[in-house]
């Protein structure tokens, strides 16, 4: 065992008792590589985050530069700050009049705890509903959310006034009420093997806030960013008071953010003064990789074609018999297998034939298929082949 995979294993705490454990020494396009050079193809993109690619030529200048010319300056909101705010006026280009106010902070979960303690602050109520099945990060906040227990159960107590209402079930809406501060959901479940939403649940979900005055959230920690086959999730559908965002918003680089209005975002300026506060939030080489992550994939239309990308891998593998079915959205793809058992030979087999991939954290039979946007159709006819040879071998 090499001394690095050592001191991985004393040193650094583990999530699980079996990781991947894959010694990576450099990362470019879809391609992971090992100190020996073995290539890897990305189909996860370190968990929906490498949208554009691994190292973007570009995103590596613009990191380059800003760390030149200044890192962090202040905490959070107290200076102008040129990539923050040429972010802001960029981001908000693409989104609704209605979400033209950004809060950075550092991560998903830490975006989702800003969106829920915004939505109390703005209606002044305490409850907060959720779905079941969701996932929206590892902070008590977050986990109070998580509609599966197993996860949660010894970490209680949590945050009191939540209810879960079942996903995709209308008669549950009934449960939102004037005691609701907001309701928010992963609009796609994508922890829970990528559950789609039906059209008529979110159009009545969001008349059903509107009605009782509950802010909508939407969770596009993982839908961000062109994944399925819009800029966000939501333009398909319906628009939100509250959008949370994160992973693939850096480039690579940590990040996240819940956007609102100017209006409802006004409540944590006041009464109390420093109503979220955080150190790191929107640090300025973050920022820097964001703004030109989101140029990358404005100009290469990167969003516009995951969905042909998705298709090509959909039409190659959706009769295969060794997967019992398939899940898409852009260019995000869940495929099912027999069993969590079928799931780990085929990992390993993966592994071997240099695939990257991983199951969902409540979808244990099911692998993903999402890699960077940037994929080739080449690199795609590459994965799929390694993909079928895989499911040969098990
Ligand atoms: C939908 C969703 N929300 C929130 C989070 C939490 O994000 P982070 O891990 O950056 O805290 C995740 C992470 O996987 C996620 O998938």
């Amino acid at each position: 065992m090499s001394i690095e995979r050592q001191l991985f294993y004393q040193k650094i705490a583990q999530t699980t008792s079996s990781p991947i454990g894959l010694e990576i020494s450099s990362a470019k396009g879809c391609y992971l590589y090992t100190p020996e050079g073995k290539p890897y193809i990305d189909l996860i993109s370190g968990v929906a985050v490498s949208n554009i690619g691994h190292c973007h030529p570009r995103v590596v200048e613009a990191v380059q530069k800003q760390a030149a010319q200044y890192m962090h300056l202040m905490v959070y909101g107290e200076y102008i700050q040129s990539p923050q705010v040429q972010y802001a006026e960029l981001l908000t280009s693409f989104l609704p009049a209605n979400l033209d106010n950004i809060y950075y902070v550092n991560s998903g979960s830490e975006a989702v705890e800003g969106a829920l303690k915004l939505a109390k602050r703005f209606t002044g109520r305490a409850e907060i509903v959720h779905t079941t099945n969701a996932y929206h990060g590892s902070t008590h906040g977050a986990i109070s959310l998580m509609g599966n227990e197993e996860f949660r159960y010894a970490f209680r107590p949590l945050l009191p006034n939540t209810r879960a209402i079942r996903f995709n079930n209308i008669d549950d809406l009934e449960l939102i009420t004037e005691q609701t501060a907001c309701v928010i959901l992963d609009p796609l479940q994508s922890e829970n093997g990528l559950v789609l939403p039906t059209n008529e649940y979110l159009l009545q979900l969001r008349k059903k806030c509107t009605q009782v005055g509950a802010l909508l959230i939407f969770d596009e920690v993982q839908t961000g960013f062109g994944r399925t086959g819009s800029m966000f999730y939501f333009q398909q559908t319906v628009v939100p008071d509250i959008l949370v965002i994160a992973k693939a918003m850096g480039g690579g680089m940590p990040i996240g953010a819940f956007v609102s209005s100017k209006e409802i975002m006004n409540t944590l300026t006041f009464n109390p003064i420093l109503g979220h506060i955080t150190t790191f939030g929107g640090h300025p080489v973050s920022c820097a990789a964001a703004l030109e992550s989101l140029k990358i994939i404005s100009e290469e239309n990167l969003h516009v074609l995951a969905n042909d990308k998705g298709k090509r891998f959909e039409d190659a593998l959706k009769d295969y018999d060794k997967l019992k079915s398939i899940r898409r959205q852009g260019l995000f793809l869940a495929c099912d297998l027999e069993s969590e058992e079928v799931y780990w030979k085929l990992l390993d087999r993966f592994l071997h034939n240099g695939l990257v991939t991983d199951s969902f954290l409540y979808k244990l039979n099911s692998f993903r298929i999402a890699p960077p946007l940037t994929i080739t159709d080449q690199e795609i006819d590459e994965a799929i082949y390694l993909v079928k040879k895989s499911l040969d071998e098990i």
